[in-house]
């Protein structure tokens, strides 16, 4: 196990004060472990949603979670975005099952959960099982409760009760082609201690990085010591361009454009839930507990179609900034204007939308799949290469 060294312990504390560690590795407690849970109730959990909120969980990147949420919590977390004991927290992270699944369980006896790939993933110490009120976390949670909200539309088709109380990991999911760039937050607060990197701006994305996310990433780069380029890797929307297309366009845009020692590329092995504004405060908890100093939030933050206002989830993310305790950079909408011939925002640029370069994510990728190049002003043409390349592949397959 990595022991962090002093320093890099008081870089940033873990949200909550203490990074949390569920994991069972090597060694007779996990033998153990693995051994009695062949004799527990067992569960099937979803690969993305169950395995990985477990997954993040363990590893400290939802700390101070110890398990999923008892029903105090969740009712705190829906009704006034924080936990029973006062943390600030966005999302409620929770073990649905059903009316039968629940049948075979007994409060306060462990439940094994395992992957649907048969896997042993962890051990859930059953504290707790509740119903819940669909709707009113829809509305309170994503803003909505129309379910063609693909957040929305998970949360009906769940089970009707949550399961609660804390949890141990015993096997980690596997990250197929994605191992070299996969790190614990305490190996990425080891990583920054090493680089000397004493601030670091975390950026989210579930997208290639094209300009305006290379603009304000550099941007940010101009007042901090490094970028944590920390792309979301777990489930999307089926129009969303996969992961394995995403990592080879990262790899070759931090290649050609970005200073080596300042950047740093590593994935976050979660699943999307398009919540917005809520989920912008996820996304910035999780990186501070990977140690980021900073945090990007531009426009329409973790949106999805018009669910949401374009600067609602800066709005919402400037009440916890304090709280959370990591500072957030607001970017506004950015684009190449043809007059100014750079990147740039309203608050920078003088001319009219006509002088813009925009395109839609819908009309970037049927260009993209129609094998299309991408103008120089929108994307990197090594990034859109990558895109087309890989999409052509996927449609082959
Ligand atoms: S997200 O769902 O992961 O937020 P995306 O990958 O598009 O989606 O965005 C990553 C980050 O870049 C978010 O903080 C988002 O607000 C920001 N962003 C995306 N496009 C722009 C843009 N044109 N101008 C400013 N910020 C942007």
């Amino acid at each position: 196990m990595t022991v962090l060294k002093e320093e890099a312990k008081q870089t940033i504390a873990a949200h909550g004060g203490k990074l949390v560690n569920r994991e069972l590795k090597g060694g007779a407690e996990r033998e153990k472990a693995i051994e009695r849970a062949q004799d527990y109730p067992s569960l099937t959990i979803n690969k993305w949603g169950g395995v990985s909120d477990l997954e993040l969980i363990s590893i400290g990147g939802f700390s101070p979670l110890t398990g999923f949420l008892g029903e105090n919590d969740y009712l705190e977390v829906v009704d006034n975005l924080h936990l029973a004991d006062g943390t600030v927290w966005s999302i409620p992270i929770t073990l649905a099952v059903t009316e039968e699944e629940v049948d075979k369980l007994t409060i306060g006896k462990p439940v094994a959960l395992y992957g649907e790939d048969g896997v042993l993933y962890g051990i859930l110490d059953l504290e707790e099982a509740y119903r819940y009120d669909k709707k009113k976390e829809a509305q309170n949670v994503y803003g909505t409760t129309d379910d063609s909200h693909p957040g929305v539309k998970k949360l009906y088709e769940k089970g009707d009760i949550y399961l609660a109380g804390p949890i141990h990991l015993v096997n980690r999911p596997e990250h197929e082609g994605f191992e070299d760039f996969y790190l614990d937050p305490i190996e990425t607060r080891q990583l920054f201690q090493d680089l000397g990197w004493k601030t670091v701006v975390g950026f989210q994305t579930r997208n290639p990085v094209h300009r305006a996310h290379e603009y304000i990433q550099k941007c940010a780069l101009e007042s901090v010591d490094g970028l944590l380029l920390n792309p979301l890797v777990g489930e999307t929307k089926a129009d969303d361009i996969p992961a394995d297309i995403r990592m080879e366009s990262y790899q070759a845009i931090l290649k050609h454009y970005y200073p080596k020692n300042r950047t740093r590329l590593v994935i976050y092995p979660a699943a999307m839930r398009y919540a917005g504004p809520r989920e912008a405060i996820l996304h910035a908890t999780v990186r501070k507990n990977y140690g980021c100093t900073h945090f990007i939030v531009g426009r329409d933050h973790a949106g999805v179609g018009d669910f949401y206002g374009t600067y609602e989830a800066q709005e919402l993310i400037a009440q916890y900034e304090e709280e959370l305790g990591i500072h957030i950079f607001k970017f506004e909408h950015a684009f190449f204007c043809t007059k100014c011939e750079n990147m740039a925002t309203q608050k920078t640029c003088p001319h009219n939308k006509e002088d813009h370069v925009h395109l839609s994510g819908t009309k970037v990728r049927e260009k993209l799949r129609n094998g299309e190049p991408l103008p120089r002003q929108f994307s990197r043409p090594e990034v859109a290469e990558i895109l087309i390349k890989g999409l052509q592949r996927g449609a082959k397959a």
